[in-house]
């Protein structure tokens, strides 16, 4: 295909506003898929991802499409996931296109992340086109959603497609759209190979395989190819796209969006972002840079059974190997034995990964409480970077203690203004500016401590709002905060993994719901088990679990023996479960539940 007749292009949404299901249609109405083949969510191929609904992965998909001009064209579709602590995926994908599909749910109408995808996708010069989708929602309201779309973001409202990915309609007039209003590629004139790499994947039988969009020159098998970050040179194997199975070509064109496998054995060898150009001819510059993905927060993961950790990095090199965006290094604690130090994108990310690990390689884990990176001004003029409260030096050191923040844009009903600012209050936050966002809504503009966004500000926030709140956040500098390290004992010996780091005035209230948490989720023991929560020899707040009777049949009165045997064996599959600390069992379960405390 000769550039005028190619369009790369992505689908923008918030979360669960149809982004999917219309890669789906797409692929359905080109043919690109044989209709018995088809499958929901075909582009969301984890479990994981199927199961809750979220795409994680980017995956490109090349489609032929018949226009009515009566030529053919190449369509490159490029997934993209939707979720806050996945944007720089989006940020990625966008910079491999020339324009985008912005997808609106027609009953929710514009939420925070629409928003915070048109400013990236005009930031990169994308040619946007409107999608208001699920039109065949009885609360559905095109014309309202229309009025947003000027108002908030600008775009007139006549441009908007209207469809319903789940009943088909739109569909062919969304294709019209992309090949009509999106601009087609214009490939350097001077024939010199440069591809955005701008994903990859680990193939077990192939090795590492390049997403790549050429920019000009054209990428064949034999090349010799020079990566320009890390100054390596490979040599090409296969080029080929996706439809949406990997399908092997004879060469890759200027402006087209395919794969490229070369002789690279590991993936951490690939710099997402990087340029590839020929090894004989290389470009003089890079194409544009990227930001790389940068770990926000940590968290230590123990195999629950200490014999098991090398098991548990075997299977973490693995989950890296198509996320690399999953950072880590060894550590050992003496409660807790060998362990790995992780770093992850965001919240999600970090609860996407332990129950990859879990589920998917069988490692039981415990996983301390998550931290962000802090930045540790010592007495003798030190700067020290601190991830992991266990390492905060002692007090008597520190001149003074920064967090990292956040800008976040929340965009909510004007009636919950109130409520609104005193969540963003009670996290610590100011709020620095409101605009009207449209009828009856109004984006706050607020400067967050990213610590206090990852416990549980999302979900309260949905539920403030009655799901009709959204946000959005980017990273915002440092800010010097008086901040302490908070332990909580577990019948007097603190438990590492439980050990945190909050503002001193929060102290108190933190240590409290930590322990009303515990105190739910630890069993009773024959002995009486005291939590406490303590800032150095300090105890801030106290908690008792009582004692129970000696064995979890004694209530089951009568003679029913397969049900004492059930509740037997129920007991002790538990305890498999369970890390015991001094004498006391805490379940796995604990670790986790932990930072869903209000
Ligand atoms: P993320 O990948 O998590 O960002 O979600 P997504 O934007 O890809 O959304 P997805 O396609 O998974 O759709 C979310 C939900 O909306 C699913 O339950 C779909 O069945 C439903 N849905 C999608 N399109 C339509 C539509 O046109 N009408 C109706 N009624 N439901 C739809």
């Amino acid at each position: 295909f000769p550039p005028a007749r190619i369009r790369n292009f992505c689908i923008i949404a918030h979360v669960d506003h149809g982004k999917t299901t219309l890669s789906d249609r797409l692929l359905q109405a080109t043919k690109t898929i044989p209709e018995r083949q088809m499958q929901d969510q075909l582009l969301d191929s984890m479990d994981l991802e199927r199961e809750r609904g979220i795409t994680i992965k980017a995956h490109p998909v090349t489609m032929r499409y018949e226009a009515e001009d009566g030529e053919s064209y190449q369509l490159n579709l490029i997934d993209t996931p939707g979720h806050v602590d996945f944007s720089y995926e989006v940020s990625r994908s966008l910079s491999a296109c020339e324009g985008a599909l912005l997808v609106i749910d027609a009953a929710q109408g514009v939420q925070a992340q629409t928003v915070a995808n048109v400013h990236l996708a005009t930031r990169q010069n994308l040619h946007l086109i409107p999608v208001i989708n699920k039109i065949d929602l009885p609360t559905a309201n095109p014309a309202a959603v229309k009025r947003q779309l000027e108002e908030v973001l600008a775009i007139p409202g006549e441009e908007a497609v209207l469809a319903s990915a789940k009943e088909g309609i739109g569909i062919a007039e969304i294709l019209e759209a992309v090949v009509r209003r999106i601009p087609p590629p214009q490939p350097f004139p001077d024939g010199i190979i440069r591809a955005l790499v701008f994903d990859s994947v680990f193939d077990p039988y192939r090795g590492v395989v390049l997403y790549v969009r050429v920019r000009s020159g054209e990428l064949a098998r034999g090349q010799k190819i020079l990566l320009m970050a890390t100054q390596s040179v490979y040599e090409i194997k296969e080029v080929g796209v996706f439809n949406p199975k990997m399908a092997p070509q004879e060469r890759l064109e200027a402006g087209a969006t395919g794969y490229v496998i070369a002789n690279m054995k590991s993936p951490l060898e690939v710099k997402i972002g990087d340029t590839l150009t020929s090894a004989h001819h290389p470009a003089s510059e890079p194409l544009a840079r990227f930001q790389e993905a940068r770990p926000m927060v940590f968290s230590g993961i123990y195999p629950l059974n200490p014999a098991d950790f090398e098991k548990l990095k075997t299977a973490l090199s693995k989950l890296q190997i198509n996320d690399p965006a999953i950072v880590f290094t060894q550590e050992s604690s003496a409660a807790l034995g060998s362990g790995l130090r992780c770093g992850f994108l965001g919240l999600l990310h970090m609860e996407i990964v332990q129950e990859r690990l879990r589920r998917e390689h069988e490692v039981e884990i415990l996983a301390t409480y998550p931290s962000v990176v802090y930045q540790v001004h010592l007495t003798n003029g030190k700067l020290l970077e601190v991830d992991n409260p266990l390492r905060m030096p002692d007090p008597s050191m520190i001149e003074s203690i920064a967090e990292p923040t956040v800008r976040a844009f929340l965009l909510i009903p004007t009636e919950r203004i109130g409520e609104i600012l005193q969540l963003v209050l009670e996290k610590r936050g100011i709020c620095e500016s409101t605009e009207s966002a449209g009828e009856n809504r109004v984006m706050l503009r607020c400067r967050i401590p990213l610590s206090e966004i990852l416990v549980d500000f999302n979900d309260r926030l949905k539920s403030l709002t009655r799901g009709y709140g959204s946000m959005d956040y980017e990273p915002a500098p440092y800010q010097t905060e008086d901040l302490i390290k908070l332990d909580i004992l577990v019948n007097g010996e603190p438990v590492e993994a439980f050990s945190c780091i909050v503002a001193r005035s929060r102290a108190e209230s933190r240590g409290r719901a930590i322990l009303s948490k515990l105190r739910e989720l630890i069993p009773r023991h024959l002995f009486k088990i005291a939590l406490q929560a303590a800032v150095g020899s300090k105890i801030l707040a106290r908690e008792d679990i009582g004692s129970v009777g000696k064995n979890v049949t004694a209530k089951c009165y009568g003679g029913d023996i397969t049900r004492k045997r059930k509740l037997l064996e129920k007991q002790k599959e538990g305890k498999k479960r369970m890390k015991t600390f001094g004498r006391v069992d805490i379940p796995q379960e604990a670790f986790l539940q932990i930072l869903k405390t209000e």
